[in-house]
């Protein structure tokens, strides 16, 4: 059974105060943690007043980008080891973001992934790539090249702990509608992707996140869908009273 997961994405929006202030208002809010991981992907020099505020309301503390360099003179830079010190427990790799306006690439990503895996904060791995068709055993798959070359040297052992993102570029800070059914499509593949390089039994177990224009109208069409395991959202998940909605959805 894959526990749902549903985060705010805050991308370069809210300070210190207002993160803790978004954070004290909803955790006391959330719902049962055994049945939903609730997380919110803040700015880095929020996160571990975040980490404090969240306290035991099991609320997840999330970075948005980290260095694949475990420490040195890499100015600028946001390291694993400190982001792990200052508990968080997750960490937003190759969004689309990342690869459109700062130029990372599959190898960058593939490096920060392992580093990550290393330091034992888990990897949301986010794929924005649009599927290729390819004959597999005589049957039509989609392959995610992309997501493949991102978990290039990720041992079976480490991909049962990463989590997955389905972004797809055309739902991504546009204002356009989330479609359930191409969401669903999209993780089905990404799922099936890493059956043929993986296992079943490891497939069936990742949760695949979809993201891309989801909102409190759309969210419960979407996380009906069975290969959904959970959705990051962007805009919607800046105003508290929305994202108390989102992740109250059921
Ligand atoms: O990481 C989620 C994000 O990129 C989606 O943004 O604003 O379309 O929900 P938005």
């Amino acid at each position: 059974m894959r526990k749902p997961f549903i985060a705010a994405n805050w991308k370069m929006h809210k300070n210190v105060q207002e993160s803790v202030e978004f954070v004290n208002a909803i955790k006391g809010k959330l719902p049962d943690p055994q049945k939903l991981e609730v997380g919110i992907a803040a700015q880095a020099f929020a996160l571990p007043s975040m980490k404090q505020a969240a306290d035991d309301s099991g609320l997840k503390i999330i970075a948005q980008n980290a260095s694949a360099e475990y420490s040195g003179p890499y100015t600028g830079e946001i390291s694993l080891r400190g982001l792990a010190d200052s508990g968080v427990s997750y960490v937003m790799l190759g969004h689309i973001e990342r690869r459109r306006l700062f130029n990372e690439d599959n190898d960058i990503v593939n490096r920060k992934v392992l580093a990550a895996l290393e330091m034992g904060v888990t990897p949301i791995i986010c794929t924005d790539e649009t599927m290729v068709q390819k004959e597999v055993n005589g049957e039509i798959h989609y392959v995610f090249q992309q997501l493949m070359s991102v978990l290039r040297g990720v041992s079976l052992d480490q991909i049962k702990k990463v989590v997955v993102s389905y972004e797809p570029s055309w739902a991504v800070g546009f204002g356009q509608h989330a479609n359930p059914t191409l969401a669903e499509e999209g993780c089905r593949q990404i799922r099936r992707t890493i059956a043929d390089n993986y296992t079943y039994e490891i497939a069936d177990k990742i949760r695949i996140l979809y993201g891309g224009s989801v909102n409190p109208d759309n969210i419960g069409m979407i996380m009906d869908k069975p290969d959904v395991d959970g959705v990051l959202i962007g805009r919607a998940s800046l105003d508290v009273d929305n994202f108390l909605r989102m992740i109250n959805y059921l």
